[in-house]
């Protein structure tokens, strides 16, 4: 693969499993010294050690993105070890499904913590080491729940929907100092978030028929593009949203 990123300090949260490690190998591949981090001790270790079989340089960190302490931790203990940060992906999140009526309190204050929240702690925690960069990189995985309405995801589309927000502000405020911020919105993509749901045929086949690629994405369907918007050839676009759904937005029945 070509190393186009090659020295580049990038961190990724939420690297322990499904589209978080695709993107923090893919990051790797491309010659990114790599900070990954997840509440998951083991599977972000795993992430770490395929990373560095591979031939790459990775520290792993033990964070819950809904703790203020955590987030201000990662971020201070990856520049601390790289000497600085030139990409923050904001990628750990939880799902909550769950009509209006039925949402549990517990749900919102978690789901929110992790998704907005963090998102927002990450990136005030790495914005003076992005702005120093001089090429810095955001790129928050919202999900195309943040762009359509889903009757049964009201926390979570709400929680992505501020992110796509957020994404823009962000944009406007660090354009200046050389920083993008993007959004990306992933359709269905095969991982442990997806696997309850797609794991009944019915439920599965008529994802599939609403996808007019006739697939479900893969991990690395994003990954690809977070390496595109980390390089230097995306360096003129910001404040973006990207949707990567093989078709499911646009199609109208
Ligand atoms: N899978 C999909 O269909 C899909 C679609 C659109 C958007 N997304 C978004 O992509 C991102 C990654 O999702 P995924 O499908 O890979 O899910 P996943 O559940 O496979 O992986 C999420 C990772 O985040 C970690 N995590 C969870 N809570 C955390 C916390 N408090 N602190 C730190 N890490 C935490 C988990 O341990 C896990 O390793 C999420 O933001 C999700 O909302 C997923």
């Amino acid at each position: 693969m070509e190393r186009s990123l090659a020295g580049v300090r990038a961190l990724v949260t939420g690297a322990g499993g499904g589209i978080g490690r695709a993107i923090a190998v893919r990051l790797a591949a491309g010659g990114c010294r790599m900070s990954v981090a997840d509440i998951r001790t083991d599977k972000n270790e795993q992430t770490a050690a395929l990373i560095r079989q591979a031939g790459g340089e990775a520290l792993a960190l033990t964070v819950d993105m809904a703790r203020r302490g955590d987030i201000d931790r990662m971020v201070a203990e990856t520049v601390a070890a790289w000497g600085g940060l030139d990409c923050l992906v904001n990628n750990a999140g939880v799902g909550a499904a769950g009509f209006i009526e039925q949402v549990a309190d517990g749900d919102i204050e978690h789901t929110y913590a992790v998704n907005l929240v963090g998102v927002l702690r990450a990136t005030r925690a790495a914005a003076p080491h992005l702005k120093k960069s001089g090429r810095g990189r955001i790129v928050n995985i919202a999900s195309v729940e943040g762009i359509r309405g889903s009757g049964l995801l009201p926390v979570y589309s709400s929680t992505k929907a501020g992110v796509i927000g957020l994404t823009r502000a962000n944009a406007i405020e660090l354009a200046r100092f050389g920083v993008t911020v993007n959004a990306l919105c992933p359709g269905p993509i095969q991982t442990d978030m997806l696997a309850p749901l797609i794991a009944d045929p019915k439920y599965r086949e008529k994802t599939i028929r609403g996808i007019p690629m006739r697939r479900l994405g893969v991990p690395e369907d994003v990954a690809g593009v977070v390496a595109f918007l980390a390089s230097d050839e995306a360096s003129f676009i910001t404040g973006n949203t990207i949707v990567i759904d093989g078709g499911m937005t646009v199609k109208a029945l």
